[in-house]
């Protein structure tokens, strides 16, 4: 075990007495600070923004800090309650109605945010799509979800299958600039045509607000549904792991598209009333540091890769920036390498702190909290509420500093209540009262949780969850491609890459000019960051006899380790 440890922060943070609060703690404790609990009225749009908007020392605040290349801008508690206000008086001349399904595809900015709480104010789920995202992606959330609206940019229309959507009824465009959008609803004219107030849909607290598409090992992609009683754990972990006060200026690198950019690029900084940065485009070392530096940024929310970025780019940079203002830094989304944490010692004289949770937990659930120690190389320790073990494939609690499932105890407020028209599947992630995450861990003998891998075969690369069927189909369907199977490589820079074993179809010879077609195929037919950096040609996919890919054996293969049973494997 790793036996260097870095000291609790002293003194400046939000949880204190963490034990007494692990014992005691119930999450019924925190009603007090939500509106509902006088009103008996549910919004967690009302919660995040209206809530402040009403607030005469907080409306004028600035909320959203808006960057872009070629686009800089700022909106207010006040000026977000008004453009919501607005969009969901559009929706609702469209005839949404709550529960419909509200996708969102294009890229951040201030018309997405005002967007997504337009839809949650007229009670309607909002589906948020990364932007990187092409047409099968696309199609497939779409489908699935049975989405009724679709809210898009002019650039990105062309990835929406519109002919294969029959429950798709309107697009409005944003940022269309001939003032009409032919067919389609123009974002611009229709917001000047609408009154800027709105009686907010008010809901039950166990309503939909949120669905978030995550990759398993097989099929297409699942539709993990969050209520709005996930504010409640968004609102404490935005107190006791963001450590989040008045005055923070915060900045979550993470897309909507993803759940790190909602329940923590939205939902938990908004419930905190602080002022959001919020960076559009892609970027490089540099960006990132001016973004800190030009918005005074005080709390940092990144991922391992984007850190591991910034290391190779050199402790130089980092003191060519002004970062005073920075003071608390969490890292989430794939292992945080304890040489990262003893970088960022150095270079920002900081601790990075690692969060563990996933798309369908809603929240974080084991954490390094500012007020504990952190072990570098471990996960951390559940927060108050939560439940955390490891078990066994019957869900029985194993002991110490042995590997098992990572689990947690089922019922926390985030927890996801449904995969979308598949209560099979939500069904097979609970065993006797546990959640069971997929995950491989073992706590040790104080209670912290160290992350050893998947024990499925989805695939984490840069952070993004893949799941190697997706790839895998999506090979297929390349004319030279006659079967495939996808696996996780490790990577240094990206945690893992993409790697794809091919057969060809008979009349089709291996050349880089094939394999780069191949690639480019995947990456413009589904997305970028799902194409395989790796693609080798074999003679045959070793399967079982019942069809499936083994791809643990491919993994096995690959890195050159015991192939284990192979007594399934066809032939
Ligand atoms: C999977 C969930 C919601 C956070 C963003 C990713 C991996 C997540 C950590 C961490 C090691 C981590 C797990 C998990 N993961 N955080 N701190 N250390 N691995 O959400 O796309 O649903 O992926 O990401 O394997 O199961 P996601």
């Amino acid at each position: 075990m790793d036996m260097q440890r870095i000291p609790a922060r002293e003194g400046n943070h939000n949880l204190k007495n963490v034990q007494e609060m692990r014992a005691s703690f119930k999450w019924e404790d925190l009603k007090k600070n939500f509106t509902w609990n006088e009103t008996g009225k549910v919004n967690i749009a009302y919660e995040a923004i209206d809530r402040h908007a009403e607030n005469p020392a907080k409306k004028d605040q600035i909320a959203l800090l808006y960057s872009a290349p070629g686009r800089e801008e700022s909106l207010t508690f006040e000026q977000i309650k008004r453009e919501s206000n607005k969009f969901a008086n559009v929706l609702k001349k469209h005839n949404i109605h709550k529960g419909d399904r509200v996708f969102l595809f294009m890229p951040r900015s201030p018309e997405f945010y005002s967007s997504f709480f337009g839809i949650l104010k007229t009670g309607a789920i909002a589906g948020p799509l990364f932007e990187a995202f092409m047409e099968q992606a696309v199609r497939d959330r779409l489908q699935d979800s049975e989405a009724k609206m679709l809210i898009t940019t002019p650039e990105l229309l062309g990835r929406v299958p519109q002919e294969d959507l029959p429950n798709l009824e309107k697009i409005i465009l944003v940022g269309s600039d001939d003032g009409t959008s032919g067919d389609y609803i123009n974002y611009q004219s229709e917001m000047e045509s609408v009154n800027d107030s709105f009686e907010i849909e008010w809901v039950d607290l166990e309503d939909g607000m949120l669905l978030h598409y995550t990759s398993g090992s097989t099929g297409k992609p699942k539709g993990v549904y969050h209520v709005h009683n996930a504010m409640i754990q968004h609102y404490a972990t935005g107190e006791w792991v963001l450590d989040l006060k008045e005055d923070d200026i915060y900045w979550c690198t993470a897309d909507p598209g993803w759940v790190t950019g909602t329940s923590y690029g939205i939902f938990a900084p908004w419930l905190h009333g602080v002022t959001n940065v919020i960076r559009g485009g892609r970027f490089t070392p540099e960006d990132w540091y001016q973004t800190l530096e030009k918005n005074n940024v005080t709390v940092w929310y990144t991922a391992p890769t984007a850190l591991r970025m910034l290391v190779s780019a050199g402790e130089e940079l980092v003191k060519k920036h002004n970062l005073t203002t920075l003071r608390h830094i969490m890292s989430v989304g794939e292992p945080l390498n304890p040489e990262v944490i003893t970088w960022g010692l150095k270079a920002f004289n900081l601790r990075i702190h690692d969060t563990w949770w996933m798309t369908e937990t809603g929240a974080q659930l084991i954490v390094n909290l500012p007020s504990e120690e952190i072990r570098p190389g471990s996960m951390g320790k559940p927060i108050p509420g939560i439940e955390a073990s490891i078990v066994d494939n019957e869900g029985n609690e194993i002991p110490p500093n042995q590997m098992g499932n990572l689990a947690i105890k089922a019922g926390w407020p985030s927890m996801m209540r449904a995969i979308w028209k598949n209560p099979g599947k939500y069904d097979s992630y609970f065993v006797n009262g546990w959640y069971v995450s997929g995950d491989s861990a073992y706590r040790d003998e104080d209670g912290y949780f160290w992350f050893q891998g998947r024990l499925d075969d989805v695939i984490n690369t840069s952070g993004e969850r893949v799941g190697p069927f997706e790839v895998e189909s999506k090979l297929i369907e390349h004319p030279a491609v006659a079967e495939a199977g996808v696996i996780g490589k490790p990577d240094p820079q990206r945690g893992e890459i993409i790697k794809a074993f091919i057969t060809l179809n008979p009349g089709h010879q291996e050349s880089s000019e094939l394999l780069e077609d191949i690639r480019q195929f995947v990456k413009t037919g589904l997305s970028a960051h799902a194409a395989p950096r790796e693609i080798e040609v074999r003679e045959s996919i070793p399967k079982t006899r019942s069809g499936k890919i083994m791809r643990r054996l491919l993994k096995s293969w690959e890195l050159g380790l015991p192939t284990g049973d192979t007594s399934t494997l066809e032939e």
